[in-house]
């Protein structure tokens, strides 16, 4: 799908989350977000938006569940809703999480950008497997925090 993206920080094995929680919390990545996503529409699951716990400023934020959600802020869409929504929606959209969804859009996502964490901590969410020989590989940045090597990259679709 045209201007559709996935966005994640994944460590060594995958890891997503635990316990309803990230497993990395490295500024530079949390930056790298903030920046990336700024002005555009976010896609996130009802538990990673239960998980952050309010909507993410200057971007319209679209919640996927089976029911309408209390919070006022964010949209509330079913997955029916959610392609007709999406059908709408001019420029960017990244899908922020978390595992289902990125299982979801991993067929349509065109780049996905994914900050990979040269360590493992216990997981019990997982990023889907995907070929890397079919997306072209750029490495945006790499550093270090707090002992953990990571590299943030571009992946496009070949
Ligand atoms: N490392 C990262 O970059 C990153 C990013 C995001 C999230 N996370 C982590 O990932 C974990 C959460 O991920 P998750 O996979 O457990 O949950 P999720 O994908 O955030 O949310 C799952 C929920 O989305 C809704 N949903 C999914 N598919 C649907 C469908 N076809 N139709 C209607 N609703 C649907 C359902 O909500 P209802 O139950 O309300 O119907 C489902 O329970 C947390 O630990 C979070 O911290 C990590």
């Amino acid at each position: 799908m045209k201007d559709l993206y996935m966005i994640a920080c994944v460590s060594k094995d995958g890891g997503l989350g635990k316990d309803g929680g990230l497993l990395w919390h490295i500024p530079e990545d949390m930056k790298f977000f903030r920046e990336t996503t700024k002005g555009s529409t976010v896609i996130m699951g009802r538990k990673t938006f239960e998980s952050i716990g309010r909507a993410l400023p200057g971007r319209r934020n679209i919640v996927l569940s089976s029911r309408k959600g209390e919070s006022a802020d964010v949209e509330w869409c079913t997955r029916e809703e959610l392609e007709d929504t999406l059908k709408t929606v001019s420029g960017k959209k990244f899908v922020i999480g978390g595992a289902s969804l990125y299982e979801m859009f991993l067929p349509a996502a065109e780049k996905i950008y994914l900050t990979e964490v040269d360590g493992v901590k216990p997981a019990d969410t997982l990023f889907p497997e995907f070929d890397k020989s079919k997306w072209h590989r750029e490495i945006i940045q790499d550093s270090e925090y707090d002992g953990a090597k990571y590299e943030i990259v571009e992946y496009t679709r070949r």
